[in-house]
């Protein structure tokens, strides 16, 4: 469990009623925070916490506009944010993907495949960071963004193997990899993800399609041998343009909440609407928090799934029985499930509920 440093709690109230007090009276008078402020400050504490290893967080729902690029960019900026870089979002739609079209600052203009091209290079022993930035659009945020494939020429298609390469990249240069994904789930490239990633954020919004689509993605994965991802999953609601019955909202609620580890709902937020580049800045207020939420959810989980520190690996076979380097690159087999310490059903250390509701609600 997630131990919060006493000044968190202890410190001064800066919101509503009890932060004005504070300020008209010089500081004389300081009430502690409020319930919402706290719940804040502990999901702001749970982002940062400590995670280890290179994680991927892969964001998915088949069904098209159902947020999963809005939620992989907030998600990516609040991690981001807070945790003080590391921090990739990778676009993994197999071709046209908009990821990079919502951010901010959209140079240098090259994709996955200008990477895969400098893969034998940035792999190598010469490989930097600085060779690395060539390939990645760095936000004010501190994320750097990964765009996807945009030639209208090109045939081939980003698969398993191109993945493999291009997350053991990042993995070099990342702490964290927040991915978005298209909307085929039978795809080399979208099952390579689902096998690779430590968490799957579900994006949806309350609607019987929507829902429907993320229920049946779950099954697939639960198909694919990958329960626990799917119990550890974070679920992220988003408003749909008609409010849904209240019977239908709460059996949705119910279903998500039960099927999977967390649910956050955020607001509408004029700034992510509408398909067009988000400025991160700029996002309301109440949208910030709840992303804050959804990160620490995140956050939550990633330190759930147990990552073993190199120096208590077993260790690794006499070289003759290492697979070649070439093997590794031409199969850059899907990494096996994660080990699953606490999955499913495992209590968030910030809220302890199993329906995690955003502060902003
Ligand atoms: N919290 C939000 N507030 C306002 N608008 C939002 C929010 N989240 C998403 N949107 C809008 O909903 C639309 C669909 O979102 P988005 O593009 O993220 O979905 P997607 O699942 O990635 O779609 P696609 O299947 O095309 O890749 C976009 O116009 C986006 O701006
Ligand atoms: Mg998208």
């Amino acid at each position: 469990m997630l131990s919060a440093p006493p000044s968190v709690i202890t410190d001064p109230a800066n919101w509503g009623w009890r932060g004005r007090v504070r300020r008209l009276t010089g500081g004389l008078i300081k009430p502690k925070p409020g319930q919402v402020e706290a719940r804040h400050r502990l999901a702001e504490v749970a982002v940062r916490q400590y995670i280890g290893g290179a994680r991927l967080v892969m964001v998915a729902n088949p069904k098209g506009g159902s947020g999963v690029t809005t939620a992989a960019l907030m998600l990516a900026h609040t991690l981001a944010t807070l945790r003080g870089g590391s921090t990739v979002a990778w676009d993994n739609n197999e071709a046209r993907g908009t990821l990079a079209d919502r951010a901010e600052v959209t140079t240098p203009p090259t994709t996955v495949w200008h990477l895969l091209g400098a893969f034998e290079r940035l792999a190598g022993p010469s490989g930097s960071a600085g060779d690395m930035s060539h390939y990645l659009r760095s936000q004010p945020s501190r994320v750097d963004v990964l765009a996807s494939d945009v030639d209208v020429a090109r045939r081939e298609q980003i698969g398993a193997g191109e993945c493999g390469r291009l997350g053991l990249l990042l993995s070099r240069f990342y702490r964290l990899t927040v991915m978005d994904t298209g909307n085929n789930p039978r795809a080399g490239n979208w099952l390579w993800a689902a096998h690779s990633a430590d968490v799957l954020v579900v994006p949806i919004t309350l609607e019987v399609d929507v829902a429907q689509t993320a229920a049946f993605m779950l099954d697939s994965l639960v198909a694919h041998g990958l329960k626990d991802l799917v119990s550890g999953a974070v679920t992220v609601i988003r408003p749909a343009v008609t409010a849904p019955e209240a019977q239908v909202r709460a059996q949705l609620l119910e279903y998500f909440a039960a099927r999977t580890a967390l649910v956050v709902e955020v607001p509408f937020d004029d700034q992510l609407a509408g398909g067009k580049p988000m400025v991160y800045g700029r996002i309301s207020e109440a949208s910030r928090r709840a992303w804050v939420a959804a990160a620490a959810a995140v956050a939550d989980r990633l330190a759930a799934v147990h990552s073993t520190r190199p120096d208590q690996m077993t260790p690794p076979p006499p070289p003759q029985h290492r697979p070649s380097p070439q093997a590794q690159s031409r199969a850059p087999a899907p990494s096996p499930q994660h080990n699953t310490a606490d999955q499913g059903g495992g209590q968030a250390s910030v809220t302890a509920l199993p329906v995690r509701r955003s502060q902003a609600q």
